[in-house]
């Protein structure tokens, strides 16, 4: 039962058992709440037939205080089980999420969309927040208790006003429990909808520049005001469908007052009920059926719920890497052998991709756009898993060690800079969390940052905007090399991390980067010649298979792609504008 609601709601262990003491407090105060009625009943029968005697009084005052007492502790319970442990298990579901997400591999991450995963993460937290608090225990409770009240009366009252005045509930859920699939198929395509929507906003915004710069925004825009249409007439069609079911159920239980007239009526003129209890079933009914519908919309509602229940449960029962957190290496030679990988299952990105980067040498990835330079050096720091073959750091196979305690061999500088919107200081620290402060502007007066921050307002400590967008290109990439100098690990992955340079900052910085990878393994990524000219052994990717390596010397002498792609770019320099 419990695994169950685990699975079923995205809950914790502890979360689960509380929903299970939830749902018995609410059925308790439900039952509790009837039991007045039932001693309103007795009195007002007992002062209709022999009259109220003194020895009964005290029983009624009895039971009236025991009713309130067992309301109070009962109400208490549910406050601490629903709301308190809600807020507590919402928590817990948010940090679980998230660790989750740390572990899982960066697949994972190119198949889903980041609004998807924003909105599991917010809305669909919020919503369960509100179903296991309220809707679930509050429809549980209902059920349980009306369910105990029905079977109890049929014992002690006529069993014909029983059936005409309860059958209309399982009546009524049936219909909406057989109207799930639909709604759920609704609720599905609404929530597709909206990430439709919510990620053309997000694009919208990142790229209003180049929106602009073309023209195109005009366009764009109308694309997306078809997707706000879309939203609205969805989320109408939506709501429809569930109207519809639901309405329908209420008319149901509607139904059930006459059925109850009609037969109580009958049952009284034919003398086989009192007025008393004809009169009570009515009450009855008009007591039931009213929070009954509320807890029919309840219903609806859980069955909408578990389609965002299902999304989490996706995240949350994702593969994780499976790895140790034990590093084996023996140096740090960065081999692969044998190498192939795809983002996706149909076109193969590198095809048996073998070449070994050694510790103390610096190893250039050169060749055309989309050969795979890129993606070869986020391999070697196990940012995805190879479909064949093997990489290895200084003799152990990446694909046994935790990420996170692989990366922290690496230095890694990405062709597409990521700064947070913090300070200067914050952002280059982020290469080592405990760097001092002194630390960190040694790193960035290495990697040439020290020129530009004095002149930003509040030097260090300026905040750079949301992705550093209060920065060049230039400067973004110097803050990121900072981050290499300060983290200065045993491994350094430079992609066209000089690239956005002018020539003096890059020779600036190039020097510098010479004193920092000695003794380590470097692997570079570059279209400039000039960058690699000082590598000592060079990679030409193509078509994702290693098309020529060698030494720069041995490469110029064969005359294949390195040679072209050197003499090309001198010619290009040449260029008189
Ligand atoms: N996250 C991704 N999902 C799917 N395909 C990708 C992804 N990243 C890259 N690719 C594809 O893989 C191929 C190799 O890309 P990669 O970025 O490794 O090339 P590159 O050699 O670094 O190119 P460039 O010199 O332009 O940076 C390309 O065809 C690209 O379209
Ligand atoms: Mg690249």
């Amino acid at each position: 039962m419990v695994k169950y609601l685990q699975h079923k709601f995205a809950l914790s262990h502890d979360g689960a058992v509380d929903m299970i003491k939830a749902c018995i407090s609410v059925t308790v105060t439900n039952i509790a709440l009837m039991m007045s009625a039932e001693i309103l009943y007795l009195l007002i029968s007992d002062m209709l037939g022999d009259g109220l005697t003194a020895e009964r009084l005290p029983v009624y005052i009895g039971g009236s205080i025991a009713v309130i007492a067992l309301i109070w502790v009962t109400n208490f319970i549910q406050y601490n089980k629903t709301f308190l442990a809600t807020y507590k298990e919402s928590g817990v579901r948010r940090t679980t999420l998230a660790e989750r997400l740390r572990k899982l591999p960066l697949s994972f991450f190119g198949k889903k969309d980041l609004s998807d995963l924003t909105t599991t993460i917010m809305s669909d937290c919020a919503m369960i927040e509100t179903a296991s608090s309220h809707w679930i225990p509050e429809l549980i409770g209902a059920l349980v208790s009306t369910a105990l009240v029905g079977i109890s009366m049929f014992f002690f009252f006529d069993w014909r006003m029983v059936l005409a005045s309860f059958w209309v509930i399982p009546a009524s859920f049936l219909l909406i429990f057989f109207s799930a699939n639909l709604q759920k198929k609704a609720v599905r395509k609404n929530n597709s909808v909206k990430m439709e929507l919510a990620d053309g906003i997000q694009e919208a915004l990142e790229s209003v520049r180049d929106l602009r710069s073309n023209n195109a925004q005009n366009r764009y825009m109308s694309g997306l005001d078809v997707k706000i249409k879309n939203v609205e007439k969805y989320a109408l069609f939506t709501e429809l469908k569930l109207a519809v079911f639901v309405n329908a159920a209420a008319i149901i239980l509607k139904v059930g007052i006459a059925t109850t007239a009609l037969v109580g009526g009958a049952l009284f003129a034919s003398g086989e009920i009192g007025l008393l209890t004809f009169f009570m079933f009515l009450m009855l009914v008009a007591r039931l059926y009213d929070p009954m519908n509320i807890t029919l919309q309840n219903f609806a509602a859980i069955i909408a719920c578990t389609v965002q229940c299902e999304r989490l449960d996706e995240v949350l029962s994702h593969d994780i890497q499976t790895s140790s957190d034990r590093m084996t290496n023996n140096g740090y030679d960065i081999k692969f052998d044998h190498v192939s990988f795809s983002y996706s299952n149909d076109t193969a990105v590198l095809k048996d991709v073998s070449f070994t980067a050694k510790q103390g040498e610096v190893t250039a990835l050169i060749g055309p756009s989309g050969g795979g330079k890129t993606t070869v050096s986020r391999l070697a720091a196990r940012f995805w898993d190879i479909s064949g073959g093997k990489i290895t750091l200084g003799g152990m196979d990446i694909s046994g060690v935790d990420p996170e305690t692989l990366f922290s061999a690496y230095s890694i500088v990405f062709q597409d800079v990521t700064l947070f919107n913090q300070t200067v200081m914050d952002n280059i620290r982020i290469g080592r969390k405990n760097a001092t402060d002194e630390e960190v502007m040694q790193a960035a007066k290495l990697a040439n940052c020290d020129e530009f921050v004095s002149k930003l307002p509040d030097g260090y400590n300026t905040m750079i905007g949301e992705n550093g967008s209060e920065l060049s290109g230039g400067e973004r990439q110097r803050i990121s090399i900072a981050r290499a100098f300060l983290k200065d690990a045993p491994v350094i992955l430079l992609d066209e991390a000089t690239a956005s340079l002018d020539v003096e900052n890059e020779t600036a910085i190039q020097q510098a980067l010479s004193a920092l990878i000695k003794n380590k393994t470097v692997l570079i990524i570059a279209h400039r010649m000039r960058t690699i000219a000082d590598a000592d052994h060079i990679v030409v990717l193509g078509d994702g298979v290693v098309a020529e390596e060698g030494t720069p010397d041995e490469l110029y002498k064969k005359n294949g792609i390195y040679r072209r792609m050197t003499e090309q770019q001198l010619v290009s320099q040449n260029w008189k504008m």
